[in-house]
């Protein structure tokens, strides 16, 4: 291959008048309906590159093996989840029945669309431990806000609305968490943790009172930690009248194991785009459904499906309200377009009935998989808080600091090796944090693969750490500028 010719923008191969089709001359009557009035017509044509077919398909040939993908390769990304998505949950949605829907189709013909949209809602209450679930927030943030508007409307309708003012949230938690408790309206109190990473119960009775609202907690937390005294707190929370919220973007690491309703959470969400089978990360569509426990159901958002006395099923909304539901409900209102984004509920249904039993086992193989890396490292990178973990690990960067190699150096060098990075830079609560969290969808040699290329980066950090600094040396990009990346992204082509 001419990398050089390829490496091009498409823009940069655009000839004036070269075309890639030939299409027979739109022949329709000016007067016909489909012909756009003159006035909406552009009077100049777009910047659009002027290319032969084979330069488009070669573009975009080569421009995907530019990308990194769990499809590609290893996808260590701490808080992330990356785990493997099976093939045939992607061909359940593209299913025709379920592919062409669409979202305004009356009740009575998509009979078989809601019947997987109510089995997804059991099997996650199922799966909670909680009595009912609303699919319809689209992401865990989304999830969070949606919750939290649960805690607010049940505190308002025990009158109790202005004065619970106040969400905990742990100094550990992840950034979503207070920036959710803030924009639900609430004052975000931080609570400290322990050296061990879990919460300081001490700490957190300290600042529980009658204006208190939630907690929020997430377990295992975001530094792989099992939050162990949930109970103790869950009684401590309910006795001074507030809700404990879970934050179930970590599930993966207890899925067959444990449910946050036993623990005594009152409200959750699930984010499906990490557990079950959806790619989180790239900004993709994803779906962050909320659950909550008996007493609380009748707070949940507008639009729901509920099944009738005579086995249909149907999409409660304001408009298909009997009169008992409309004195009955009290429903925080509408937080989505529709009832959500239904091709990430089938995915995760097909997940869910494909794993059968075998769910009980990803949790366990997770936390296995992240035990095997964090032992396989903890020699060479600094382990602030000793293992065991559960299904993600967090380094302090390398334990020898006299290489003045950074994790940002680890994670690039990485990328040369053929593996995604892990997350750097979070949790905040160590300078050099490298979040890994292998999932369990991968095999015992991918594992030794990736704990030779960290194993032989500590090494290059002690011999060679100029190479190290000056990787990546065989991506396609090499050193972008972050900060100016991150602060003024140029994302549309400019010529020269
Ligand atoms: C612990 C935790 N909570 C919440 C979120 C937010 O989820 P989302 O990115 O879907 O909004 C994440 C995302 O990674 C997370 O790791």
């Amino acid at each position: 291959m001419n990398q050089k010719l390829y490496s091009k923008l498409i823009f940069e191969l655009s000839r004036p008048g070269r075309r890639g089709h030939t299409l027979p001359q739109y022949k329709a009557e000016t007067t016909s309906p489909f012909v756009l009035p003159a006035k909406y017509a552009r009077s100049s044509r777009p910047a659009l590159p002027e290319v032969d077919e084979p330069s488009v398909v070669r573009h975009y040939t080569n421009s995907s093996t530019n990308n990194f993908g769990v499809d590609t390769g290893f996808y260590p990304l701490g808080s992330c989840t990356m785990k493997y998505n099976p093939k045939i949950n992607e061909a359940a949605v593209a299913l025709s029945g379920i592919g062409s829907l669409h979202p305004a189709a009356p009740a009575s013909t998509v009979q078989g669309a809601l019947e997987i949209y109510s089995r997804l809602q059991s099997l996650l209450s199922e799966i909670g431990g909680m009595a009912e679930f609303s699919l319809n927030p689209f992401a865990g943030a989304h999830g969070e806000l949606t919750g939290l508007m649960v805690v607010r409307t049940y505190h308002a309708s025990r009158g109790e609305g202005e004065i619970r003012r106040k969400v905990l949230v742990p100094d550990s938690a992840h950034g979503t968490n207070p920036a959710s408790a803030a924009i639900a309206g609430y004052n975000v109190v931080e609570c400290r943790s322990l050296p061990d990473g879990t919460v300081n119960v001490d700490d957190l009775r300290s600042k529980l009172g009658p204006d208190v609202a939630a907690v929020m907690m997430t377990n295992p937390n975001t530094v792989g930690m099992f939050e162990k005294n949930i109970p103790e707190i869950a009684e401590a929370v309910h006795a001074c009248g507030a809700l404990m919220y879970y934050d179930g973007a970590n599930l993966n690491a207890l899925l067959g194991v444990a449910r946050p309703g036993d623990m005594g959470f009152d409200v959750m969400h699930i984010n499906l785009h990490k557990t079950f089978s959806t790619p989180h990360g790239g900004g993709g569509p994803g779906a962050g459904p909320v659950g909550v426990r008996a007493g609380l159901e009748k707070f949940l958002p507008m639009p729901r499906v509920v099944r009738d006395s005579d086995g249909s099923l149907r999409v409660l909304d304001d408009d298909t309200m009997s009169p008992a539901e409309r004195t009955e409900l009290d429903p925080l209102g509408r937080v989505s377009a529709w009832l959500g984004n239904y091709a990430v509920f089938v995915k995760a249904l097909a997940y869910i009935l494909t794993m059968g039993k075998d769910i009980e086992q990803v949790g366990p193989l997770a936390c296995l998989n992240a035990n095997y890396v964090l032992h396989s490292l903890s020699d060479l990178y600094e382990l602030p808080i000793p293992g065991p973990c559960k299904h993600e690990m967090v380094f302090d960067g390398l334990r020898d600091k006299s290489t003045e190699c950074t994790t940002m150096n680890v994670a690039k060098r990485l990328l040369d090796m053929g593996f995604h990075a892990p997350t750097i830079y979070f949790p905040l609560l160590f300078h050099e944090s490298l979040m890994i969290e292998p999932t369990e969808t991968e095999s015992i040699e991918t594992l030794d693969a990736f704990i030779k290329a960290m194993r032989d980066i500590a090494r290059e950090a002690a011999e060679e750490p100029d190479l190290l600094k000056t990787a990546p040396l065989a991506t396609p990009v090499r050193h972008p500028d972050e900060n100016e990346a991150a602060l003024h992204p140029k994302v549309t082509y400019q010529s020269l």
